[in-house]
């Protein structure tokens, strides 16, 4: 099959990070096709605007990207762009796998392997009636949560159970507090959970989760939860695992989905050409699934923890002496 995915380098560790992974999946003869668009601060030098639309009319016409991370800069009038794609695409899934790597300086080096499926466009991300009162002491803000939000991010997150084998989601709300808008998230899964009988469903409190994620990870396999609590959890869930360099990240739509890595542009190594690539790379596996190539996403994650497992030109954050491309060399070596 030949596919046409929309690129973009992005900034800072961005072009070092891309072009390792683009480097791997050439060497898989994947037929895939790229066409590279620009934003972030690339863009704004390039055009004057961060987020060009002739970027935003490549990913509506190839409905899939693979994203380096891009730098907001810090300043009036630059809301981020990660939130403007969300938003502009309707990416309403952000789905973010966990699972136990080999020698990574992780807690858990074996026993974590689940999923945050993250509510990826409202609740208290919703930037509405964000005000701040003229005496400076009182700011404010709405928290929305509609049924239609709640119940597609659930029956996605069932969906995702059934089609990758996975037995159990876990629901996390704070609906004893937060009895509107967390009330409703719950009601509206407990609905959408009656429909899939065939998948276990069980009710945790945001709070607890934390605790148990610390303490007994492997007790997870799915959970689906708000944008704000799945933002948190899913930055712990990285931090079981051996931190940012290992943690992808998916942001799926009805018509366009986005693949990157968790973590940022990393301004203090950028150039350096140390930059860990395995999320950006775990992140492509993660687009390979969404394009209908299973088995090619399996082959790619398997030669990376063929990689970690043989300790293999890593990079520093793994305690290794290697670089972004010798990595990616290692790595494509065990495909
Ligand atoms: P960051 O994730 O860029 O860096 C945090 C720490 O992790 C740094 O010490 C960095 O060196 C390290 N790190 C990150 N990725 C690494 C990798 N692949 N290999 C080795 N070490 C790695 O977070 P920070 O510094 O808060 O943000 C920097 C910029 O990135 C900001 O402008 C922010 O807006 C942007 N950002 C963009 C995101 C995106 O495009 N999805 C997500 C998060 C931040
Ligand atoms: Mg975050």
């Amino acid at each position: 099959m030949n596919h046409t995915i929309t690129v973009i380098r992005g900034d800072g560790i961005g072009p070092e990070i891309m072009a390792a992974t683009l480097y791997v999946l050439d060497k898989m003869n994947l037929g895939l096709r790229y066409e590279e668009a620009d934003a972030g601060l690339v863009a704004l030098e390039k055009n004057g605007e961060l987020l060009p639309q002739v970027t935003l009319d490549s990913i509506a016409k190839n409905k899939v990207a693979l994203k380096s991370p891009l730098t907001t800069p810090v300043g009036e009038g630059f809301s981020s762009i990660n939130v403007q794609l969300r938003r502009h695409f309707d990416l309403y899934a952000n789905v973010r796998p966990a699972k136990s790597f080999p020698n990574t300086k992780s807690r858990f080096p074996s026993g974590v392997d689940l999923i945050t499926v993250r509510e990826n466009t409202e609740g208290a991300y919703s930037a509405e009636g964000q005000e701040l009162s003229a005496d400076g002491e009182v700011a404010t803000s709405i928290t929305k949560t509609t049924r239609k939000g709640s119940e597609r991010i659930v029956r996605y997150a069932f969906e995702l159970a059934r089609k990758t084998g996975r037995k159990k989601v876990t629901v996390v709300h704070k609906a004893n507090i937060l009895k509107s808008t967390s009330g409703l998230f719950l009601k509206t899964a407990r609905e959408v959970a009656m429909q899939y009988p065939d998948i276990e469903c069980n009710e945790m409190i945001v709070d607890n989760t934390c605790m148990q994620l610390v303490m007994k990870p492997e007790q997870f396999d799915i959970i689906v939860t708000t944008n704000l609590f799945g933002d948190i959890i899913s930055d712990l869930c990285a931090g079981l695992v051996g931190g940012l360099g290992l943690a992808p990240g998916a942001n799926i739509g009805t018509d366009a989905a986005i693949f990157e890595a968790v973590h940022g542009s990393a301004p203090d190594i950028a150039g350096k050409g140390i930059a860990n690539p395995c999320a950006l790379l775990l992140g492509a596996g993660q687009m390979l699934d969404h394009l209908g190539m299973p088995h090619e996403a399996l082959r790619l994650r398997n030669a990376i923890v063929a990689t970690l497992e043989a300790r293999d030109r890593l990079t520093p954050d793994l305690g290794g002496d290697g670089n972004t491309m010798s990595f990616a060399e290692a790595i494509a070596s065990r495909l």
